[in-house]
């Protein structure tokens, strides 16, 4: 079946306050159009058109792709208006799907269970029975139970008002009908608006089939008009996802107190503690435990690797067996290779941490290659940064760095080298020796300290 999907995201969302358009707020850290875009995609249409109004520029700017054809709606007329635009693009297409742009929840298997149920030649309407219908359309079907038609809440009588069964918006245009039916579609109504819903009583005066499917939830066609339904619709999503993760073998300590802002891969028996946030593309595999308080972001976390609470991690890759923080702060480009350590108030930039490595105090270590079993003592500092460039240190395998060093680069400090406390090491240390590089010590007997008078 040749499938193109239109996609309504012109209207303004005045409710938001913003000057965000509507459909780019985000859910998990994805604007809502992106998340319909991401459902449309895995029903893999022909084409997806997205019908673009308010903020068209920066909606087009923030989401282009290759496989999206972009149709402005100069003036937002209504549901059908908007659809008809995208209309002349759908030439050839057996079905045409609409979808709405802030109704980002939307489960794939809902939207193909609605594709497949009506098919090339029928009206497919995605509808749900609410306890509170109030501002939906309305499902008006005859005794026999077929649907007649969908009624808009302004245009309801108080008998139509009683249904309960609401229009969520999303249907399944059969393509060979979609051009004529939006093009007889009139403005006559409370609204002055072209409605796509109108659609369902030329099916009928057309004997054209009606089907009708029904999502698993209600919430899952909830949209967003303004930032209470938003948090509501976040809350849904993260939900959903917790409940994912705990499906798959990661025990969650709370989850309500888990957020997931992006694509997260995971192994079993993980655990993770409370008001732990993870963006983007994350990774954690068997055995790992995450204490409470972390952010972790585009990062691999191996088997077996602890993450102590509060640190904060970013574009890292964490070997197995490995621990970390607690307040620890890895940027990207840090490698951790199995068993290395990093400890409290550690930062670290493009490094790599041999296996077995430890840094465990209040250190900066940034562009550094550090081997195997090295100890770096508290308060080590790379000096990678001359106010333009910035340089690299090197640190052979067993190296033990004294406290409170400062390792100015390009600088390499040899293999089972040793640097004493307090050294700034401006110069490469051989393997095997020791550099000592500060100031003697200086005694003065019977030291008077001044007295006050
Ligand atoms: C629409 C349906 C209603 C359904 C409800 C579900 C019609 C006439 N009514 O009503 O039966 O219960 O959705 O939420 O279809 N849009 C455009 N261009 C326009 C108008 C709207 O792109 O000219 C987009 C909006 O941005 C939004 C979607 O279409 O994403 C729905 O528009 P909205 O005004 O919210 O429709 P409702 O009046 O709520
Ligand atoms: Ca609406």
């Amino acid at each position: 079946m040749i499938l193109d999907i239109v996609i309504l995201a012109a209207g303004q969302g005045t409710r938001m306050r913003s000057a965000l358009p509507k459909v780019l707020h985000p859910v998990a850290g994805k604007s809502m159009l992106g998340h319909v875009i991401d459902c449309a995609r895995a029903l893999s249409p022909r084409h997806i058109h997205v019908v673009i109004g308010h903020g068209a520029e920066k909606v087009r700017e923030t989401l282009d792709a290759a496989d999206l054809n972009w149709v402005l709606q100069g003036q937002q007329l209504g549901t059908g208006h908007a659809v008809a635009q995208a209309v002349p693009y759908t030439t050839g297409a057996e079905q045409i799907l609409v979808l709405y742009g802030d109704v980002p929840l939307l489960r794939t298997d809902s939207l193909r269970k609605l594709s497949e149920q009506a098919g090339k030649k029928t009206l497919g309407l995605l509808t749900v029975t609410m306890v509170d219908p109030t501002g939906y359309g309305r499902i008006v079907r005859n005794p026999a139970g077929e649907v007649q038609a969908i009624v808009e809440q302004k245009d309801a009588s108080a008998e139509h008002l009683l249904i309960t069964e609401a229009n969520t918006g999303i249907m399944a245009l059969p393509g060979e009908q979609a051009a004529n039916w939006l093009e007889s579609l009139s403005n006559d109504n409370a609204q002055g608006e072209y409605y796509l819903t109108d659609v369902v009583a030329l099916a009928v005066a057309n004997k054209v089939a009606i089907e009708v499917a029904n999502p698993q939830d209600e919430l899952e066609v909830m949209g967003a008009n303004n930032r209470q339904q938003l948090s509501v619709l976040e809350r849904t999503w993260q939900q959903r996802e917790a409940l994912r993760l705990m499906t798959e073998g990661v025990t969650l300590a709370d989850p309500e107190r888990l957020d997931v802002r992006g694509k997260l891969v995971v192994g079993r028996d993980i655990f993770i503690d409370v008001n732990v946030v993870l963006e983007g593309q994350v990774t954690i595999e068997d055995d790992v435990e995450i204490g409470p308080h972390c952010v972790i972001r585009n990062s691999t976390i191996r088997s077996g690797s602890l993450i102590k609470a509060f640190s904060h991690l970013e574009g890292v890759d964490v070997g197995e067996a490995c621990d970390i923080g607690p307040y620890a702060r890895l940027r990207p480009g840090t490698r951790l290779d199995r068993g290395a350590k990093v400890g409290n108030f550690v930062e670290t930039k493009k490094a790599n941490i041999g296996a077995g490595s430890k840094i465990n105090h209040l250190s900066y270590v940034g562009d550094a290659e550090i081997g195997e079993q090295v100890n770096i003592g508290a308060g080590t500092i790379t000096c990678n940064y001359d106010g333009v460039n910035k340089f690299v240190t090197k640190i052979g395998d067993g190296v033990f760095i004294g406290s409170n060093t400062a390792l100015v680069a390009p600088v390499t400090i040899g293999a089972g080298a040793t640097t004493g406390a307090g050294s700034t090491i401006t110069q490469d240390v051989p393997a095997g020796a020791l550099a000592v590089a500060r100031t003697r010590q200086r005694l003065i007997e019977n030291w008077q300290r001044p007295a006050k008078k």
